[in-house]
């Protein structure tokens, strides 16, 4: 199956699934990285996995739908199959959502619903919950508000900072996100992790 990329800024994720490919335990072709931030480090680690690229500026377009039909063009030209956002900090429109229904995913850093939308991390640590992790979701028109795939808690720890909270979350998420992708792939949605 052929996976587009969305990211806009890091990457880890996305270099998470490059690597599980790399390895063998993801079987997909990562045919794509979209992305909306000129020099996004993640644009980097395309070019190092030689990943065809996709970059624009939505300050060229008149608005969402304008560069969404840009988007989907390209995806169609690969013949994209599903898309995965990591680090993609948009919200996805109607001209996506139409075409790819159901096959758009998103990984967000808490137990959704709670703590969506931005700086999540932060959100949990300073309303001092036990607890925190992250959600694979399937996207639909709202912020992190689509149908949850699989979970994983996260402990917050007597005297954790927000950044070793942060580390801690991101090794999660570079261990779920490749497996639930390869999970997907091979329609297997309610098979357990
Ligand atoms: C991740 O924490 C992800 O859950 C959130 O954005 C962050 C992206 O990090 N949606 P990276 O760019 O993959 O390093």
């Amino acid at each position: 199956k052929k996976v587009a990329v969305f990211a806009s800024g890091n990457g880890s994720n996305f270099q998470a699934i490059l690597d599980a490919v790399e390895a063998g335990t993801l079987k997909a072709e990562i045919s794509l990285l979209v992305c909306d931030r000129p020099g996004a480090f993640a644009v980097e680690r395309a070019a190092r996995a030689a990943v065809p690229f996709f970059i624009f500026n939505t300050k060229d377009f008149m608005d969402k739908a304008a560069y969404e039909m840009l988007i989907l063009e390209q995806l169609k030209k690969l013949e994209i199959d599903f898309i995965v956002l990591a680090g993609y900090m948009r919200l996805i429109g109607p001209t996506l959502l139409k075409a790819y229904e159901g096959r758009i995913i998103n990984i967000h850093p808490s137990l959704l619903p709670a703590f969506p939308g931005k700086d999540a991390i932060g959100q949990a640590f300073a309303a001092r919950v036990a607890k925190t992790g992250v959600t694979v979701h399937y996207v639909d028109s709202g912020m992190d508000t689509g149908e949850v795939i699989a979970q994983r808690s996260v402990d917050i720890e007597p005297g954790e900072t927000k950044e070793s909270l942060q580390a801690k979350i991101q090794r999660v998420e570079h261990e779920l996100y490749p497996a639930v992708v390869e999970r997907l792939l091979n329609g297997q949605k309610e098979a357990a992790l």
